[in-house]
């Protein structure tokens, strides 16, 4: 499963010499920097302050953190070596309470660790980075079908607005929403790609602006509150989004603002799609309102990337994300196909599917 399309920007995770490499994503677009790794200690807190960030992305990284977490633990003390796993999993699981791909990430782990229960010790350890190689390995390859599918829905020539960063930097390739715009170029064809700037943290902006451009897209680079303008212009037929967790029913978690847009799409009867890797949907979940939002330090807001932009001691309030409802979801695009309203049983048949 060798990915097709060779991305110009550096990958945001990688396993080199024993260790993890993560792209610190916080210093881009104008560094480029990795942080280097050894213990789930950093690479918890590399989660949790954004220096790997984007659902699938964390799903990976939390997924080699749980091997560095206990590759060195004693492989004479078989019961301490279980209650560890156990524990690196949690902390790793509570670094951020959104994405529901970290938990899937560290369960699958967790779950192979376990059909190896008898086994010695550092082959169970070893198991643990195969799988955590497989994750990493199996989302380029997810990542190029959500391509394919999505690219069925464009055509040539379209306008298709984004919001924050569902690409090649927020999972093992070509990204989720953005994989069919690296399809598009690919082919030859000619759409033109408006991105949202993406408030507080500027996903759309310092990454997804960034990423497009290196592969030569054409992207137009909006603040958040020019889409209702954009749209009403006629520039836009399509609102193409990721996703950090879609309940049962087809609620829609993703970053905050895409709530705004599914509604603005409405308005001006544009379809509005969501990316979604299976790892993404969480059956467990029966509506959005179950989904855990993430609220974030309020220095984002007030004083994003050093400058005090508010006044000191003000309220505010900082939701990472946002839920859309189902009902103002045109399809949701996975790797095992297109899902259409109604959206539960698609989505329990999709996650169901093994191929
Ligand atoms: O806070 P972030 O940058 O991790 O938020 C990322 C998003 O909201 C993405 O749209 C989502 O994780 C999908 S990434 C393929």
């Amino acid at each position: 499963m060798k990915p097709e399309i060779e991305l110009p920007h550096p990958p945001a995770v990688v396993w080199k010499e024993g260790r993890l490499w993560l792209l610190d994503q916080r210093r881009l677009p104008t560094e480029t920097v990795y942080l280097e790794l050894t213990r789930f200690e950093e690479v918890r807190e590399a989660i949790r302050d954004l220096a790997v960030r984007g659902a699938p992305a964390i799903g990976i990284a939390a997924a080699y953190g749980l091997y560095l977490g206990v590759r060195n633990a004693p492989e004479a003390d078989e019961t301490g070596f279980w209650r560890e796993l156990r524990r690196v999993a949690e902390r790793l699981s509570a670094s951020r309470p959104t994405a529901v791909n970290l938990s899937w990430a560290l369960q699958r782990m967790v779950r192979r660790a376990e059909r190896m229960k008898g086994s010695p010790l550092s082959e169970v350890k070893e198991a643990l980075f195969q799988e955590a190689e497989a994750i990493r390995r199996e989302d380029a390859e997810v990542c190029r079908r959500i391509g394919e599918y999505a690219l069925s829905l464009l055509e040539d020539g379209m306008g298709v607005l984004t919001h924050c960063n569902a690409g090649g930097l927020a999972t093992a390739a070509y990204g989720t929403a953005l994989a069919p715009l690296y399809l598009a170029q690919e082919r030859g064809w000619r759409l033109k790609v408006f991105a949202d700037e993406t408030r507080p943290v500027l996903q759309g902006a310092r990454l997804t602006a960034y990423e497009l451009m290196q592969a030569g897209v054409d992207v137009t680079l909006i603040c958040d509150n020019m889409a209702a303008a954009v749209m009403q212009r006629g520039w836009v037929q399509a609102v193409l989004v990721g996703t950090d967790r879609v309940a049962a029913n087809g609620d829609v978690a993703n970053k905050i603002g895409t709530y705004g847009l599914a509604v603005l799409a409405r308005a001006h009867e544009i379809p509005f799609y969501v990316a979604a890797p299976t790892s993404s949907i969480d059956l467990e979940t029966p509506t959005g309102e179950e989904i855990p939002i993430e609220e974030r330090p309020v220095e984002e807001v007030t004083q994003g990337f050093g400058k005090r932009t508010a006044p000191e001691g003000v309220a505010v309030f900082n939701p990472a994300f946002d839920v859309t409802p189902a009902e103002y979801v045109t399809a949701i695009v996975t790797e095992r196909g297109i899902i259409r309203p109604p959206f539960a049983e698609g989505l329990r048949r999709a996650v169901g599917t093994t191929e």
